[in-house]
């Protein structure tokens, strides 16, 4: 009966010492069968009853044997299995197919931002950019919006902490007053920047977005001059026979005042859902700069005259790259910006 004990356990050895393994699973079959908590080992300690006296001091010894002999196999099998995975690292595959390499992208925004800018250069307009934080004057009074303004008011308007002066410009036309108190007619600038308004969040709207301003400034300038301009624009941007539209508007900085619409279409349900059922869609505000503006920065209104037109980013980045909702333009989820790397 002993001696059956006793030869199985030989026979445990050897087939540990035999034991041959080439991938980690079969690692680990080695060390659950032979090291883990139930091992083939295990029950044979529960034998040792079995054992005459004389003998159980050899079987005892026999039974460590065996798990030395598991441990040390263990040890060698793993360092072997280390280095064939280490060498299979190493190995040059010639054939593998290289990794993506990630390329930035413009975001949609610098696209359409880029794309007016390079419109109105070809006609001799310069970029003008100027500060975020901005004081009450250049803002607002400059600009000949009164005191009592709504649009000075503290909803709309996000005011520095603890100031009644500076301020998160609401528009780029704090542009054209720093312009005109620093540069002398004729002046042409294109001022594209960021402004911020405090309004809710939603699909539609944001309280931070950009826009493009622009500045028309010298002798005899007409608001047939200006209509040719954004006409030019309009057909540039959105195609050579778009039909579009001036509106009478009211801008407290410019007199008169229109807003200029482009015909969009009216085919589907998405034109009536963004054209509101009439087929147009608003894409800026324009007109001839107020005398009062023009004093206020130094320029005499007598000799000079000029136009101005302001426009929103987003809104034609929305369209043109069908983008439903204003909040994806700020998340900078990577999966959104990098479908625009195409467009480049
Ligand atoms: N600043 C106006 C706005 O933010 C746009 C505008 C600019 C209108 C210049 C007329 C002239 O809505």
């Amino acid at each position: 009966m002993s001696d059956k004990l006793f030869s199985q356990l030989e026979n445990i050895i050897e087939e540990i010492v035999g034991f041959q393994v080439s991938s980690t699973e079969e690692l680990e079959k080695f060390r659950i069968r032979y090291l883990g908590t139930k091992n083939v080992v295990k029950p044979l300690f529960a034998e040792i009853r079995n054992i005459p006296n004389e003998r159980k001091k050899e079987f005892g010894l026999l039974l460590n044997k065996v798990k030395f002999a598991a441990e040390n196999k263990f040890a060698d099998l793993q360092s072997t299995i280390q280095a064939k995975e280490d060498k299979r690292d190493h190995k040059l595959d010639l054939t593998a197919p290289s990794r993506e390499i990630m390329v930035g992208s413009f975001h949609p925004i610098s696209l359409v931002m880029n794309r007016i800018i390079d419109i109105f250069s070809h006609i001799g307009f310069v970029v003008a950019e100027d500060r975020e934080i901005e004081d009450d004057w250049h803002n607002f009074t400059a600009m000949n919006t009164p005191y009592h303004h709504p649009a000075r008011d503290m909803q709309d308007t996000f005011y520095l902490k603890g100031s009644t002066d500076q301020l998160l410009r609401t528009h780029t036309s704090s542009v054209q007053a720093r312009v005109m108190t620093s540069q002398s007619p004729p002046i042409r600038i294109i001022a594209p920047g960021r402004v911020f308004r405090n309004e809710t969040i939603s699909a539609r709207s944001h309280c931070q977005f950009h826009q493009v301003e622009g500045l028309y400034i010298d002798e005899e300038v007409s608001f047939a001059d200006m209509k040719q301009t954004l006409m030019y624009y309009a057909r540039s941007m959105y195609d050579k026979d778009v039909k579009v539209r001036l509106r009478p508007s009211y801008f407290p900085f410019t007199e008169p005042s229109a807003e200029m619409d482009v015909y969009w279409g009216l085919k589907t349900e998405r034109d009536h859902r963004i054209t509101k059922g009439t087929g147009w869609l608003e894409i800026l505000g324009c007109g001839m700069v107020d005398p009062n503006v023009l004093e206020n920065c130094g320029i005499n209104p007598e000799k000079y005259s000029g136009f101005a037109f302001g426009m929103g980013i987003e809104r034609q980045a929305m369209l043109q790259y069908r983008i439903g909702d204003i909040r994806m333009l700020f998340e900078n989820d990577i999966r959104f910006l990098k479908q625009f790397r195409s467009a480049l």
